[in-house]
């Protein structure tokens, strides 16, 4: 049977970058997909940003590609009533109703941009990383909320919610595991570090273990990023670390990420997961560009990497992984370059390039 694929476009640049990875899910093979408003685009049809039908087609699918959500037409509509449908609810909703808490963000620079990034290429090189971002706890699913002239956003962490994202962290490790935290100020944060600690010595201690604040880790990120393996950490700071290692790769287009769920382990090497009980979510890391968004520029490698792990992860197609990710290494090593690394070609010529060296 074909795999069932549950596309989600999303907004900005989203359709844009989904109609590339059509082409090329075209090219890969016979799959089942269909096709739902997410985010903004939803929020217009249906006046929230994910019903419950496409949760629950998400639900029945084998794996869920989404493009990106977000814009400043919503962003607006909320800055005036603030309690209008946000996109961004789209994505947290699906991530939290998939019980996807592990997001897997690689960090590996294609060996042609090593001089596209603003960083210098002695510093880059050898750069083949791991975040692992906790994605259904922390400050995005606390309490929140105003009182007056006063705002509010709660933490909370439970020991299981660690516990389990520590051990997709340590699984995935092949030299070493780096906990990035700020346990000299947040609770959490220090409940974070002793549980995190507690498994590495009960369950994974021939995996190396390291803990770094989260501002030393972002400042050590740039000036010896070839010297991490995984870095794990909680929701908030591993959005904000995927970003600041997506210009290791030359671009935030380039970032491609998993997130798997229950039931979803992985083993060292490949770092496949193992079993996961429902589908999992590939996105890439970057949004929605408004700022480029209907002009055709956009990159379309971060939304490639994802099917790449789609493929891997979600469908269990570890050939046609691997092909896609070469073929991107290929078409880089021919010369193309989109706007954000410094060159000229469009979606469309990536694509092509990318087809090209499948
Ligand atoms: P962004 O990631 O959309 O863009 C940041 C910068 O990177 C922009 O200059 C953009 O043009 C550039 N960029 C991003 N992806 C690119 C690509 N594929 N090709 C070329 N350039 C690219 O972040 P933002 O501008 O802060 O956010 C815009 C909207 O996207 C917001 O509404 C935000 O909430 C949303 N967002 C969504 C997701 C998601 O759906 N997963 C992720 C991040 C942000
Ligand atoms: C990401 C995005 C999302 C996040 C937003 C759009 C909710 O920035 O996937 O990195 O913060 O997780
Ligand atoms: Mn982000």
């Amino acid at each position: 049977m074909a795999p069932r694929i549950v596309i989600l476009p999303g907004d900005g640049i989203g359709p844009e970058i989904t109609a590339a990875a059509l082409e090329l899910l075209d090219r890969l093979g016979s799959f089942e997909l269909a096709q739902h408003p997410i985010g903004g685009a939803s929020i217009d049809a249906h006046g929230t940003a994910l019903t419950e039908g496409v949760l629950g087609a998400c639900r029945g699918a084998d794996a869920v590609l989404l493009a990106a959500v977000g814009g400043p037409k919503w962003d607006a509509a909320v800055a005036a009533d603030p309690s209008a449908a946000r996109p961004e609810q789209g994505l947290l909703g699906l991530r939290k109703g998939l019980g996807l808490f592990a997001n897997l963000r690689p960090v590996r620079p294609s060996p042609a941009l090593l001089d596209a990034s603003p960083l210098k290429r002695d510093r880059i090189e050898g750069t083949d990383l791991l975040v692992v971002r906790e994605l259904t706890g922390g400050i995005y699913f606390g309490d929140s909320g105003r009182d007056g002239d006063t705002a509010h956003d709660d933490c909370a962490y439970s020991v299981g919610e660690i516990e389990r994202i520590a051990r997709v962290g340590f699984r995935s490790a092949r030299t070493g595991v780096t906990s990035v935290d700020k346990a000299n100020v947040l609770e959490t944060s220090r409940l974070w570090r002793e549980t995190v600690t507690r498994i590495h010595a009960t369950e994974f201690p021939g995996v190396a273990l390291d803990h770094l604040l989260v501002d030393n880790a972002a400042m050590q990120l740039v000036s010896r990023p070839a010297d991490f393996d995984v870095i794990l950490t909680e929701n908030l700071f591993g959005d904000i670390l995927s970003d600041e290692a997506a210009m290791l790769t030359g671009s935030l287009g380039m970032l491609p990420s998993a997130s798997i769920g229950l039931g979803g382990g992985c083993e060292g090497g490949g770092r496949p997961p193992s079993t996961p009980s429902g589908p999992g979510l590939f996105e890439p890391v970057h949004g929605s560009a408004p700022d480029i968004a209907g002009t055709g520029m956009a990159n379309p490698l971060a939304m490639f990497g994802s099917v790449a792990l789609m493929l891997r992860h979600g469908l269990g197609m570890e050939s046609a992984a691997t092909g896609v990710e070469s073929a991107i290494d290929r078409a880089l090593e021919d010369g193309l370059r989109t706007a954000d690394l410094g060159g000229e070609a469009t979606t469309e010529d990536a694509t092509r390039a990318v087809l090209a060296n499948l």
